[in-house]
């Protein structure tokens, strides 16, 4: 980590919420400027007012942050509560009959269900997790479609105390075999298959190669039916989801456990070969999702609110899984992908069911620019009030765009910027109480201690000059641990500056008015359609194949993807004439899919003799970085022990 950017971007555009919108949001100016100053005054009592006022304890806390144990912090951990009453039982009352979810699936079936519905279903489906064996602590894994079911699994997880590990639908076998063997999770919840686009996802197929090939830790599988495709079922370990639930009791005395208790582990890629788990807490994780969701999204009773992210991700957490319901909303959830039938998809979603907070990541912006403005235009997009993005930098044009065309110039747009480490928003704007500018993710929440340093971790004053992102002050909703590897959490998120900041591993600057604009990631990390990806990993399964001797994968800039990903194989064989084979590009790019998961597959691969590297035999990435660009190579190339790589690898020679 060592690099220091000094970003040219100069977009001065700034754009203010409307009259209209102003005088009916949750927060305007005059109210964030008493939050900022609460925040400021005593860090620690605001979180603590907070807490008392969002979250109904079972019993109440009296301990604020606990830093005895640091790098490693804990929030309220002498209260008690259940994150899954929270969301559901505490609506009853008011909110039983509103409609907590609206689901549409890819071909097109839709569902609504109402608080009270949900709440019986995950006490249902709680008391069939607790039949099959499922205790307190036991850590479950959920392999699902975007279908209703996956929040039910998630939430009923939650009301007994089980530690939940969703794995994107879109992971391969072996991806999932490593999350269910690292987290020795005792049941599989999956499904026979998803409907995306266009066609089925196998997952109890992928579920049923995972266990293959270990898993020992395995008791249950349990099965819900979407697709009604043909699934083999093992006896006595699998069990269909309809047969599970069969006869179970509709209430379930919610497990009231502690504040730190583990809500959830997330993996997610970093440096190395192997993703890291990252486990979140119940009261700390539940009360910034609360806070986000009324800040930045602004949510009212009266709001449909649709996070189009899948539940295999953070924001698919947050802001599906547990802060719309925390929060009394009604939301919506998708199962397929935005271009089925066309590229219209999305948009006929947010007309048919009057959506009025759509938050989405800029690779979909951009995808669906790129289609143009036929498919947005045909249909009624008046229900809008507020728009959202995550997961990368959104690049002026497509945020102008969105402005434009989706949000017809009226609808704010939240720029949020956070990490699944974080748990929720940390810097983003409130779209009643400040303007925004295309590009920026504007200020820290009130709150959230971010701040830009430089190598030796001395605050950066000056306006625009790069430095790493750091949060200087814990807050609730922070990573607790790496399961399974709390010298990686060290080392990974403290360790960088003497455990004195959380380290995000972003490289950032602050304009004139103290607005943060991201300029990517300063780890070996890319970001690939808003999904995180490790080079590392990526270079591990290239490398398992058994024609490959050496890979090094590097990112370059895509259009519509943020980055794309580009690898330098060496072979155990004669390297390519040309450099290029399609035939083994085919074979590798499949292979990476069924290592790690589609999202993963190389976009190029270049065949080479060998690669740069120092004289102590260290591979020069950032000599791959500017080749795969295109772009000609100025650095200083004499400290390479192989000079001549270079030419074969611009396809010189
Ligand atoms: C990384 C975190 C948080 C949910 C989705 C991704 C990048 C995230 C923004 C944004 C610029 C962003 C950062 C961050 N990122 N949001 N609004 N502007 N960059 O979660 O997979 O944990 O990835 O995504 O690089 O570190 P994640």
């Amino acid at each position: 980590m060592s690099t220091t950017i000094d970003s040219t971007l100069n977009e001065k555009r700034t754009f203010t919420a409307s009259s209209d919108f102003i005088t009916k949001a949750t927060v305007n100016a005059e109210k964030l400027a008493i939050l900022r100053k609460a925040a400021a005054e005593d860090h620690e009592g605001f979180w603590g007012d907070l807490a008392k006022e969002h979250i109904s304890w079972h019993k109440p806390f009296a301990a604020l942050l606990n830093s005895n144990r640091a790098p490693h912090y804990s929030w309220y951990d002498d209260g008690e509560l259940n994150v899954s009453y929270n969301c559901l039982d505490r609506h009853l009352s008011t909110r039983g009959d509103k409609t907590a979810i609206i689901f549409e699936g890819e071909p097109g079936d839709t569902t609504h269900i109402t608080y009270s519905e949900l709440h019986k279903n995950v006490c249902v489906f709680a008391n069939a997790l607790k039949n099959q064996g499922v205790k307190k602590g036991d850590r479950v894994i959920i392999y699902m479609p975007m279908i209703p079911e996956a929040v039910i699994a998630m939430q009923a997880c939650a009301r007994i105390g089980a530690i939940h590990s969703v794995v994107f639908g879109g992971f391969s076998a072996e991806s999932l075999k490593d999350r269910i063997e690292d987290t020795a999770a005792k049941i599989v919840i999956t499904a026979d298959g998803g409907n995306r686009g266009g066609g089925v996802i196998d997952l109890k197929k992928a579920a049923d190669a995972a266990l293959d090939k270990g898993c020992a830790s395995v008791e249950k599988v349990i099965v819900y039916q979407r697709t009604n495709t043909d699934v083999t079922m093992q006896t006595g370990r699998d069990i269909f989801w309809n047969d599970a639930i069969e006869g179970m009791p509709e209430s379930c005395e919610p497990e009231w456990v502690n504040s730190e208790h583990p809500l959830f582990i997330l993996y997610t890629s970093g440096s190395t070969g192997k993703p890291k788990g990252i486990q979140h807490s119940s009261g700390g994780y539940l009360l910034n999702s609360i806070v986000t969701m009324q800040w930045v999204f602004d949510i009212q009773d009266n709001d449909v609110f649709w996070c189009t992210a899948d539940v295999g991700w953070i924001t698919g957490h947050s802001y599906v899984a547990y802060g719309p319901l925390a929060t009394g909303a009604t939301m919506l959830m998708f199962e397929g992908a935005p271009t089925v039938p066309d590229a219209g998809r999305f948009w006929k979603v947010c007309q048919d069911h009057k959506v009025t907070i759509f938050y989405t990541a800029p690779t979909a912006i951009r995808a669906l620019m790129k289609a143009g403005d036929d498919f947005p235009n045909a249909y009624n997009l008046s229900s809008l009030r507020l728009l959202g993005t995550v997961g990368e930098p959104i690049n002026p044009e497509a945020w102008m765009w969105y402005h434009r065309t989706i949000g017809k110039e009226k609808c704010p747009i939240v720029d949020t910027w956070w990490q699944t480490e974080t748990g929720a928003h940390m810097i983003a704007p409130i779209p009643g109480a400040m303007a925004t500018k295309p590009g920026s993710c504007t200020l820290p929440l009130p709150g959230i201690a971010a701040d830009i340093v430089d190598n030796d971790g001395n605050i950066i004053d000056e306006p625009n000059k790069g430095g790493f992102l750091v949060i200087k002050k814990p807050w609730p909703s922070m990573v607790r641990t790496v399961w399974g590897d709390d010298d990686r959490y060290q080392k990974t998120y403290w360790a960088e500056f003497d455990n004195k900041y959380y380290v995000a591993g972003d490289n950032v600057r602050k304009d004139e008015d103290g607005y943060f604009w991201i300029m990517g990631r300063t780890d070996d990390v890319l970001n690939v359609s808003g999904h995180r990806l490790g080079t590392m990993e990526i270079e591990s399964a290239l490398v398992a194949h058994p024609r490959v001797a050496e890979a090094a994968v590097v990112g370059r800039p895509h259009e519509v993807k943020g980055e794309a990903i580009f690898a330098y194989v060496v072979l155990r064989e004669e390297r390519p004439e040309s450099g290029i084979n399609e035939e083994l590009t085919k074979e590798l790019r499949s292979w990476v899919g069924e290592q790690i998961g589609a999202i993963a597959k190389p976009d190029d691969i270049r065949y080479a003799d060998n690669l740069p590297k120092t004289r102590s035999g260290k591979i020069m990435r950032r000599l791959l970085k500017v080749i795969a660009r295109g772009d000609e190579i100025t650095q200083d190339t004499s400290t390479l022990e192989n000079e001549a790589i270079l030419d074969q690898l611009q396809g010189k020679s």
